[in-house]
């Protein structure tokens, strides 16, 4: 249980709040590159309103919307090369806000000179476009593992939720609610017997580290040798979880759009565990989560919605004053402790974690992840088509045939894995991957 003013530091992402401060010590995605078009993208990000676009030099730019000449919007701004142009009178801003023309001003003026607007810095890393809101100088752009690897194929799906960013990190420090809602929630819903998610959590555990916190946990039959113990998977600080294992990883990356809307990116990368050369990608497809059905009910018949259902039916942000926290919620004080720890540094003119400022350091950041999850190609086929995500990416027949080749190569290499990870044969597979 918090009090309001804990409830009010962890979970209000304006300018000047403690949470509103650290969020702003990272770079976070704000579209994905492929919907970099004819005109600005309209976004919002920790409570600002912002236009972003891709200029013809190639050049990522982040403005706010309103014109300071008079106050048209950029929304309808004609991206040009060097910049964009307000569609009223025609002055340009480049990407850090100067103003370069004013077409209808004496020839020779230099008042331009003298006009700015707010700009951020905004840059891509694996087909999603980032921008940074916070002072300078900026750090680097993180290349987390999944952005950079070669060989794979990559989606990303999108949604926006009525609801605070907290109740969708703190889910990401619950281990238990996989059997539950994953597992029996998911059964009831389709009236069938136990198929998924059926082992019980006999042991959780949560370490800080260098990118986050670790997750471990342990379900019947599996000791602490496994990989589920000894490697885990991350959260990522501040506000990306890591999951996946088999051949299939995705960070989901929670963006507060402001205290009480939250912009969902579920990034996944195929990659099979068993190697084949997977199609080239010209750019990384976007799709749309889909978070009802026809009578406006939560799809709660697909796996990962019934994690969004659960964040938004704990309202808008929920009323910590009045929850009861258990043992089984070890993870989610952790992270609260962690926010804080992280709040705290800022306030003291410190970096908090995470914070990169060394290039070396950020050629590609491998982050630990399990790899025996979601068993081998076959297995990871069987589990995630039956109600995931992915049945809804525009790559799904691409994945199907990377995934049936790689099983098939696995069986050819080595006959005795064919139904298994290859070098994992004694991890008894059930399809107990986190979601
Ligand atoms: S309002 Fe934008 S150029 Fe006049
Ligand atoms: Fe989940």
């Amino acid at each position: 249980m918090l009090t309001q003013e804990q409830n009010e530091r962890l979970t209000q992402v304006g300018s000047g709040t403690p949470m509103g401060e650290l969020m702003r010590r990272y770079w976070h995605p704000i579209a994905a590159a492929v919907e970099m078009g004819k005109f600005p993208v309209r976004r919002r990000l920790l409570g600002e309103d912002l236009v972003v676009y891709r200029d013809k030099d190639g050049t990522y730019g982040a403005l706010n919307p309103v014109c300071p000449h008079r106050g048209a919007t950029l929304d309808l701004a004609l991206v040009e090369s060097g910049g964009v142009r307000c569609p009223y009178h025609g002055w340009k801003f480049n990407e850090t806000g100067q103003c370069t023309e004013q077409p209808a001003e004496p020839a020779g003026s230099r008042f331009k000179d003298n006009v700015r607007t707010t700009a951020y810095p905004a840059q891509e890393v694996g087909g999603l476009v980032w921008v940074y809101l916070g002072p300078q100088p900026a750090p680097l752009l993180p290349r987390y593992d999944l952005f950079v690897w070669d060989n794979c194929l990559r989606d990303v799906g999108v949604v926006t939720l009525p609801c605070n960013f907290l109740h969708i990190m703190e889910n990401s420090v619950d281990p238990h609610h996989v059997e539950f809602l994953h597992g029996r929630f998911y059964d009831y819903v389709l009236g069938r017997e136990p198929t998924f998610f059926t082992q019980h959590a006999t042991k959780i555990g949560f370490d800080t580290f260098e990118w986050g916190i670790i997750k471990r946990r342990l379900v019947k039959g599996q000791t602490e040798e496994s990989d589920s113990w000894k490697i885990g998977h991350p959260l990522v600080f501040p506000n990306i979880l890591r999951v996946g294992g088999g051949g299939y990883y995705s960070f989901q990356i929670r963006v507060p759009e402001d205290d009480v809307t939250t912009k969902l990116y579920y990034y996944t990368v195929f990659k099979p565990l068993t190697e084949v050369q997977a199609p080239r990608q010209e750019q990384v497809p976007l799709y749309q989560i889909p978070l009802y059905d026809d009578k406006g009910d939560f799809r709660v018949d697909v796996i990962e919605v019934q994690d969004l259902a659960m964040w938004i039916v704990q309202g808008p942000v929920a009323d910590r004053t009045k929850e009861k926290i258990g043992t089984s919620d070890v993870g989610i004080v952790k992270l609260r402790k962690l926010y804080e720890t992280e709040m705290a540094k800022v306030e003291a003119g410190l970096d908090p974690m995470c914070v990169i400022r060394d290039p070396a350091a950020n050629v590609e950041i491998e982050l630990p992840q399990e790899r025996h999850a979601f068993g081998s190609a076959a297995d990871f086929l069987k589990t995630v088509l039956d109600g995931g995500l992915i049945n809804y990416s525009p790559l799904l027949d691409d994945v199907i045939a990377l995934f049936t080749e790689a099983d098939n190569a696995a069986a050819g290499r080595s006959p005795a894995f064919a139904g298994g990870t290859p070098g994992l044969a004694d991890e008894p597979y059930s399809p107990d991957g986190e979601y």
